[in-house]
């Protein structure tokens, strides 16, 4: 379980580094340096630059942790060799679909071990996706799923704390429910992120930042709100000092 310091704020915040642009990625983080706790990479980022590039964005900034977002997602061997892989990056996080079930999030988590024992690293926490925040109950309907997010997103909370994983990927609307289900050493990752006044863009269950502390979030996932202005690093020290006093203890 990591220290997950009350007095700095910044140490909650994951700037998600959305961009196929290794000098842009690499750019961001250098600015972002001693402003947020850690930086995101994802699917759009490592598919167009790949390992090489997370490495070097990774020198761009050194000290700064790295969420690994790849949302692992296919039968758990598959799973587990991409997994293995991934944690020999030194990712402070990577994560996986819940939706891949209970056997695929286990493999996961013990491929995460061994990846990054491999190479004498500290195993990364894994963490699953819930129900992402870009759909509403409407969407998930359409999939066949019924009774509401809030419903799903504790069942697949449920389910990843049972494979053994660390915490999940929710909107900050589903962290009351999951607290009262799983109580309070389950690590809850909260992107849809918008601070009073700002775009919410395809994001549809959002919330902001003082409010997403205050219910219990551990880390806020936050992008554009932070890397689509003029000064990321001012960006982010404003979403710090609002949250402020509003994380758990
Ligand atoms: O720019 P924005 O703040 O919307 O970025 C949110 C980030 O969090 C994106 O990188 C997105 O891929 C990621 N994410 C999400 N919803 C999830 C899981 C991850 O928005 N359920």
């Amino acid at each position: 379980m990591p220290k997950i310091s009350a007095a700095d704020p910044a140490s909650r915040i994951y700037c998600a580094i959305d961009t196929p642009d290794v000098a842009r990625a690499a750019d961001l983080a250098t600015r972002l340096a001693g402003t947020v706790g850690g930086i995101k990479l994802g699917l759009e980022f490592f598919s167009a630059q790949g390992p090489d590039g997370v490495a070097r964005v990774q020198a761009a900034a050194p000290g700064t942790d790295l969420f690994l977002d790849l949302k692992y997602h296919d039968i758990p061997n598959t799973v587990a060799a991409a997994m293995r892989a991934a944690a020999a990056l030194g990712p402070r996080i990577v994560n996986v679909h819940a939706t891949g079930g209970k056997a695929m999030m286990a493999a996961a988590r013990d491929a995460a071990g061994e990846g990054a024992a491999a190479v004498g690293k500290t195993p990364p926490l894994v963490i699953a996706v819930t129900v992402l925040t870009s759909l509403d109950t409407d969407d998930i309907e359409r999939m066949g799923v019924i009774g509401g997010v809030e419903e799903q997103v504790v069942r697949l909370a449920t389910l990843a704390r049972e494979a053994g994983l660390d915490g999940v990927v929710c909107s900050a609307r589903e962290i009351v429910p999951i607290r009262r289900a799983l109580g309070p050493d389950f690590i809850l990752v909260t992107p849809g992120i918008r601070p009073a006044g700002s775009d919410a863009g395809d994001q549809k269950r959002v919330m902001t930042p003082t409010e997403a502390m205050a219910a219990g979030a551990d880390y806020l996932v936050i992008g554009r709100p932070i890397t689509g202005g003029a000064d990321p690093a001012a960006a982010a020290r404003a979403i710090a000092a609002a949250i402020h006093g509003s994380a758990r203890g």
